[in-house]
């Protein structure tokens, strides 16, 4: 039985550890919480393998001979054995549950002096904001091996904020905020997703997070707050700034804005020879007409509400000057 057990054991760990089950480990938080996967798989493995063992041995033991029709003896209860298995699974329940808190604990905890970054939701875009700088955003981007706090909320609906080489995740709920702690420690891109059922568009909301070494995340920090700030002469009133922070090159392309997505239509396509009132029209009732080749009810209607006359005048003013300029 002892044989089995450990023949059982050794071939599940195997399984477990060659096969890469995992995301990429991007944060230090991942290693925290990793490390509480692997705490409870070595628990699970240790289970099966007994399991295994007893059922395998019962198996071969106390099987009946050919010709034996009877029943087997009637028993009833055995304290010692009843004993154990309340108390094993007790132990190892209040193990486990003792171990997630103290990571749980420490993955919550941001380190003081952690950068801040607001996380705006909606169907379906994120937006970031720095608000040490009042940059905005469209993707999250970090500079490695720096805490940084989100906190999260949302225009709309409830969205959840995931990036799993990060592990951690947290909805974002409107009305509120919320907070995730991320600690990149490795450069590089790693996807976005919204992981609460949103709505049409739930499946393309996605964005991007942006690792950068310390003088590359400079280096994009300064380009967005000389950029952003000089065009147009103040940041909310900016067609290109609205833009970004409204999400919408999140679904559509726009080739003066270097957004590429093709969830909605091409704007660089549909805004040729249009005038102001289509693209207003198109902006704050996006179901009326909507372009051939997409769906209705996939762009927000909540943009009417949103955004203030003079925004959207600003906003139409950029669209047309970008897409005629192109
Ligand atoms: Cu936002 Cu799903």
């Amino acid at each position: 039985m002892v044989l089995v057990g450990v023949l059982v054991g050794a071939a599940v760990a195997v399984v477990a550890y060659f096969i890469p089950w995992l995301p990429q480990n991007a944060s230090e938080e991942a290693t925290s919480i990793d490390r509480l996967y692997w705490f409870v798989t070595i628990i699970c493995i240790g289970i099966f393998a007994l399991v295994a063992a007893v059922t395998v041995y019962s198996v071969w033991k106390f099987r009946a001979p050919p010709d034996d029709n009877e029943d087997g003896s009637p028993i009833h209860g055995h304290t010692g054995l009843e004993i154990v298995w309340t108390a094993v699974p007790a132990v190892l329940v209040t193990a486990i549950s003792i171990y997630s808190g103290v990571v749980l604990a420490g993955v919550e905890n941001a380190p003081d002096g952690s950068r801040q970054v607001s996380v705006t939701s909606q169907q379906f875009a994120w937006s970031f904001t720095y608000p040490d700088t009042e940059v905005t955003s469209g993707e999250l981007v970090l500079e490695v091996d720096e805490p940084v706090r989100l906190t999260l909320t949302s225009k709309d609906v409830i969205h959840s904020f995931w990036v799993p080489e990060f592990r951690m995740k947290q909805d974002a709920v409107p009305g509120t905020e919320t907070h995730v702690v991320i600690t990149p420690t490795k450069v590089g891109t790693y996807e976005v997703i919204c992981t609460e059922l949103c709505g049409l568009g739930h499946a393309v909301m996605r964005s991007q997070a942006v690792v950068l070494g310390s003088a590359d995340y400079e280096k994009w920090m300064n380009e967005q707050t000389s950029g952003g700030g000089a065009a147009g002469g103040g940041g909310a009133s900016d067609g290109e700034a609205l833009f970004a922070s409204n999400g919408c090159g999140s679904c559509h392309t726009l080739a003066a804005a270097g957004s590429t997505s093709e969830v909605g239509p091409d704007l660089d396509e549909v805004l040729k020879g249009q005038d102001a009132e289509f693209v207003r029209a198109s902006i704050v009732e996006p179901n009326a007409e909507v372009a051939p080749g997409f769906q209705p009810g996939i762009m927000p209607e909540t943009f009417d509400d949103q955004l203030s006359d003079e925004q959207l005048d600003a906003l139409v003013k950029y669209l047309l000057d970008s897409s005629k300029g192109g």
